[in-house]
């Protein structure tokens, strides 16, 4: 099962609380790593978090660095974790416009992982689903006529990664708002969609046992019949 979440409602949270921001993002990192942890005993191998989007680009640049520090120092903290843990670490998105060391921090924690074979975590970190699209488009432009799904697929995963984008079974987006706001959209043709207002920093192992829950109810028919009749 591919799972992808939309971590949404940091800044709320910590607001509400009369704390800065950062402190909200602060805490969502911590629940990364208890999402992560939970994870496969639910049954899912692929796992994509939504990081940071091209568009948060556009947030007070005191908040975005933070963010791209708060990165940058987890990367690198959690790697032994990670490894602990049997799982591989990717990103998607955009490299070119990152800090050089969360870059590098990147680069290094895809190499220590890449042996990870319980669950595969994917950071989507200055992504943009449009983005991909016309970048993978672009790319495969000269011989767009022979193009089939598979291999556009592929050519969005970008240069860094050569498997082909997996659709997603399941979205959860926390934070209360219900949109895709850029995400995977390519890959979310038959994705389940599951919102729900907690916000991230207050999001755990039994949420996420819940979203799998409502997605293993769901009669997935993919524009055929229901198999059930
Ligand atoms: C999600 O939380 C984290 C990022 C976008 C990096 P937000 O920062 O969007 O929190 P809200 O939506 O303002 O509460
Ligand atoms: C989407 O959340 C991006 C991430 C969670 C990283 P935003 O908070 O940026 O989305 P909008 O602005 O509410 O659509
Ligand atoms: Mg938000």
């Amino acid at each position: 099962m591919h799972v992808a979440i939309i971590m949404d409602g940091n800044g709320r949270w910590a607001t509400q609380r009369a704390m800065p921001r950062a402190a909200g993002h602060r805490v969502g990192v911590d629940v990364v790593r208890k999402v992560v942890e939970a994870a496969p005993s639910l049954g899912i191998g692929t796992l994509t978090l939504y990081a940071f989007s091209s568009d948060n680009w556009r947030r007070p640049a005191a908040e975005v660095s933070t963010l791209m520090r708060l990165f940058r120092s987890r990367l690198v903290s959690e790697v032994p974790r990670l490894l602990a843990n049997n799982v591989r670490l990717t990103a998607i998105g955009r490299r070119d416009r990152l800090p050089l060391a969360l870059g590098n921090a990147l680069g290094d924690a895809e190499e220590a992982t890449a042996g990870g074979s319980t669950l595969h975590l994917r950071l989507a970190i200055d992504y943009s689903a449009r983005d991909e699209i016309l970048r993978a488009a672009q790319r495969l432009a000269a011989a767009a006529d022979k193009v089939t799904r598979e291999e556009f697929g592929r050519a969005l995963g970008g240069e860094h990664d050569s498997r082909p984008a997996a659709d997603v079974d399941l979205v959860i987006r926390t934070g209360g708002e219900r949109r895709l706001s850029d995400f995977l959209l390519w890959e979310c043709a038959y994705a389940e969609l599951y919102f729900t207002d907690v916000m991230w920093p207050e999001f755990g192992p039994k949420d996420l046992e819940e979203a799998v829950e409502y997605f293993q109810k769901r009669d997935r028919r993919f524009g055929a019949l229901s198999a059930a009749g």
